[in-house]
C-alpha cells in the first residue's frame, strides 16, 4: 500500500481530494484534520463515496507533537498533500496573527516533519491570490506575484516562499505548489460538497442558498467592470477536476517527471464566465429565475482574472473536464441533498 498523508482532509478540497485518492486500491489515505472548519461527518461521506475509509485524526497541524505521534503511528509515508489552513478572505483583514499563526506555523511543522520522516513528495494548495492585481491575461506561471492583499493571501505568498527556502536544503523532499483558481461544485453523486460554517461570501454557495430561501436576494459585486457584460470576471473550476489534479501532481512526482525539485502549476479551466453567465448557467440548469440585483463592487475584487492552463496539460496529463453547467449542477444537486436531509 501507498501511504498518502493529507492535511485538511475534511474540508471542502481535501474530502474530494481523498475520494479520488481511495478509488485507487493500492493507496491508503490518512488525514490530519482539527475540524475547525468541518465536520467529522465528512469522513463519514467520504468512506460512503469511496466504498472505503480514510483514517481520519482530529490534531492539530500546528501542534508539533501531535503530529509527529502520526507519522510515528504511519511509518513510511510517501507523499504529503498540504491543504489545511484558514481561507476566509476578510476574516484574515481582522484576524491577522490568527491566520499567520495557523497557516505558516502549520506549513513549517507539516515539512518539519517531511524532513524528519523521509517524505519525498510534497503537494501545497496554493492560490491564484499570489498574482494579486493583473496587467496581463490570461495568467501563466511566469507572471509575477505581487504584494497581496490580505493576510490570507499573504499566508499563500509566504507559505510558497517557505516551501523555496526548504526545498533548497531539504535533502528529500520534492515539492508542487497549486495555484488554484476558483474551485466550486460538489461530487457528481450529490453527497458531498462544500457546506460553509459560517456565513458564506463565495458566489456559488451565495447563489445556491439564495435559490433555498436561506439568503433573500443575491447582490451582484459590481456591474461597471470592464468586461463583456459588466460583472467581474472569475475563471471557475470543478473541484473534482481539482481532486483528479491532485492525483496527477502526486503521480507526477512520484514518478520522477518534475525537472526543477520545486515547481508552480495553475489549476484553471482557462475559461473566463462573469458572474451574470454564472448565474444563467445556474437558472439554466436548477431551471429556475434566481433573485438578484446588481449592487456596488465588492472592495478588493479584480475585475478579471482566468488562468492559461497549458502547464498543467503539458507537465500533468491534466485539464479541466467538467464546464460551467456541470459545476452549478452539481452544487445544486448537494444543495438539495443539505436541505432534503439527505447529506448531513
Ligand atoms: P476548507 O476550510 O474546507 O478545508 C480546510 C480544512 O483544513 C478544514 O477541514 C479545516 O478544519 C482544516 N484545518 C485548518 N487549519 C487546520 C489546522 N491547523 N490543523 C488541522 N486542520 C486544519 O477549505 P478548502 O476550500 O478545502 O481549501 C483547502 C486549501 O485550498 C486551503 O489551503 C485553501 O487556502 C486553499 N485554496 C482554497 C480555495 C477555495 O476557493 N476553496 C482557493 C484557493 C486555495
Ligand atoms: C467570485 C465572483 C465576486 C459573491 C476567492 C478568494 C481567492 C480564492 C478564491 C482562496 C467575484 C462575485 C461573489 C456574491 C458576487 N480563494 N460575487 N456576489 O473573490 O474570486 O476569490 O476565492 O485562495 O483568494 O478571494 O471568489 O466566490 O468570493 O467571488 O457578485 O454574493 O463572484 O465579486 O467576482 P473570489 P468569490
Amino acid at each position: 500500500m501507498t501511504k498518502i498523508l493529507i492535511t485538511g482532509g475534511c474540508g471542502y478540497i481535501g474530502s474530494h481530494t481523498a475520494i479520488e485518492l481511495l478509488s485507487n486500491p493500492e493507496i491508503e489515505v490518512i488525514s490530519v484534520d482539527n475540524l475547525i472548519n468541518s465536520s467529522a461527518q465528512t469522513a463519514d461521506r467520504v468512506g460512503q463515496i469511496a466504498g472505503r475509509n480514510m483514517k481520519n485524526y482530529q490534531v492539530d497541524v500546528c501542534d508539533k507533537e501531535a503530529l509527529s505521534e502520526v507519522f510515528e503511528e504511519n511509518p513510511g509515508i510517501e507523499g504529503v498533500i498540504h491543504f489545511a489552513a484558514l481561507k476566509a478572505v476578510g476574516e484574515s483583514v481582522e484576524q491577522p496573527l490568527r491566520y499567520y499563526q495557523n497557516n505558516l506555523l502549520s506549513l513549517i511543522n507539516i515539512l518539519d516533519c517531511c524532513e524528519k520522516y523521509e517524505v519525498k513528495n510534497f503537494i501545497f494548495s496554493s492560490s491564484c491570490t499570489v498574482y494579486g492585481e493583473i496587467d496581463q491575461l490570461p495568467v501563466t506561471e511566469q507572471t509575477p506575484t505581487k504584494e497581496a492583499a490580505s493576510p490570507y493571501g499573504n499566508t499563500k505568498l509566504v507559505g510558497e516562499r517557505i516551501i523555496k527556502d526548504f526545498i533548497a536544503i531539504s535533502e528529500n523532499v520534492n515539492a508542487i505548489a497549486l495555484r488554484y483558481f476558483n474551485p466550486v461544485g460538489a461530487h457528481d453523486s450529490g453527497l458531498n460538497g462544500e457546506d460553509p460554517i459560517n456565513k458564506p461570501n463565495n458566489l456559488v454557495p451565495v447563489i445556491t442558498r439564495t435559490a433555498s430561501g436561506m439568503i433573500p436576494q443575491l447582490t451582484v459585486f459590481g456591474g461597471d467592470y470592464a468586461t463583456r457584460d459588466g460583472s467581474c470576471v472569475r475563471d471557475y473550476i470543478h473541484v473534482v477536476d481539482i481532486a483528479e489534479a491532485h492525483v496527477k501532481a502526486l503521480e507526477y512526482l512520484m514518478e520522477g517527471k518534475n525537472e526543477d525539485r520545486y515547481e508552480y502549476i495553475n489549476l484553471g479551466s482557462g475559461n473566463g464566465v462573469t458572474v451574470l453567465e454564472a448565474i444563467q448557467a445556474f437558472e439554466k440548469v436548477a431551471g429556475l429565475e434566481l433573485n438578484y440585483v446588481v449592487g456596488d463592487r465588492r472592495p478588493g475584487d479584480v475585475g478579471a482574472i482566468y488562468s492559461d492552463s497549458s502547464l498543467a496539460k503539458e507537465k500533468l496529463g491534466w485539464e479541466a473536464r467538467r464546464g460551467i453547467e456541470e459545476m452549478m449542477a452539481s452544487a445544486w444537486k448537494w444543495q438539495m441533498n443539505l436541505n432534503e436531509g439527505v447529506a448531513v
